[in-house]
């Protein structure tokens, strides 16, 4: 993709007006966080057909098929406190299922920003922030998402888990069209959260969540437990009743929603 053919009928006011299309990369999220270094402004958009490094939430690292999918990262300069920037993470996941939307299928959000078609991940979602820069601190996010890829186009770890917008539709998608209406709404979902308007991305999020209501398994780096996940706060924080009526405030780790009952016992997972 060229710049200047991509921003033909993109309808933004700035996300990807100035724009890298790389062949190969690292990760996009690293050569956005460079740029922010240099000062590029919000909306810059980098684009890579592959990376080496690409990377995924809890130290994983995320698979890019070139020609079938896509993976960029938006730079953002955003005035808002350290802890509302999770804020632009679900708003992205909101961007994200309105998207798929808008042709005809029927995403979910597993919390906190996984899209899932089918019950399987067709999209991750990774935002990173850098050092500060007169005074503000910039925001990458970093979105991969499964377009064109046929089952065995995936890696066979995750080929139970993982689908694209054609293995769940039968239908292939042109990706620039799909990439010009995503940043269109990664761009309105971005702004309701800078306008303090989170409340509505709460909304958007909740009618689609995948979490809420299930019984779950929440998974942290140091401990997991089960609970009933019951609802996100007003700062995107997981609400998960544990078996002792508590409610626990979850604000980083992985949620699995179980098909089993709620374990007897004490909630602690093996
Ligand atoms: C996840 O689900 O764990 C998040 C995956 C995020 C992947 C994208 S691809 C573009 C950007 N560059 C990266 O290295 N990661 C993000």
């Amino acid at each position: 993709m060229r710049s200047n053919h991509f921003l033909k009928g993109l309808r933004t006011r700035s996300f990807g007006h100035s724009a890298l299309f790389l062949k190969k990369t690292e990760s996009t999220n690293d050569v956005a966080l460079q740029l922010a270094r240099d000062g590029a402004p919000e909306g810059t958009l980098v684009n890579a057909e592959s990376q080496t490094k690409g990377r995924g939430r809890m130290g994983r690292s995320w698979a890019t098929t070139p020609g079938k999918s896509l993976a960029f990262s938006i730079l953002l300069w955003p005035r808002l406190r350290n802890e509302e920037l999770p804020e632009i993470t679900l708003a992205a996941a909101v961007a994200v299922a309105r998207t798929l939307e808008g042709h005809r299928l029927k995403p979910r959000i597993k919390w906190p920003n996984d899209i899932l078609l089918d019950g399987k991940k067709v999209c991750g979602i990774l935002t990173e922030t850098g050092p500060k820069k007169d005074k503000m601190v910039p925001v990458v996010l970093g979105v991969g998402i499964n377009l064109n890829q046929a089952g065995a186009d995936f890696p066979k770890e995750i080929r139970g888990t993982a689908t694209s917008f054609y293995r769940s539709s039968g239908r292939k998608v042109d990706r620039r069209i799909f990439l010009q209406k995503l940043l269109f709404q990664l761009e309105e979902t971005y702004h309701w959260v800078v306008e303090r308007r989170f409340p509505k991305v709460l909304g958007e999020w909740r009618k689609r969540s995948s979490t809420l209501g299930h019984q779950v398994k929440v998974v942290q780096p140091h401990r997991s437990f089960y609970g009933q996940a019951v609802d996100i706060d007003e700062k995107g924080a997981l609400l998960v009743r544990n078996d002792i009526g508590q409610v626990e405030r979850v604000t980083s780790g992985d949620v699995e929603a179980l098909k089993i009952h709620f374990p007897p016992g004490n909630g602690k997972a093996k």
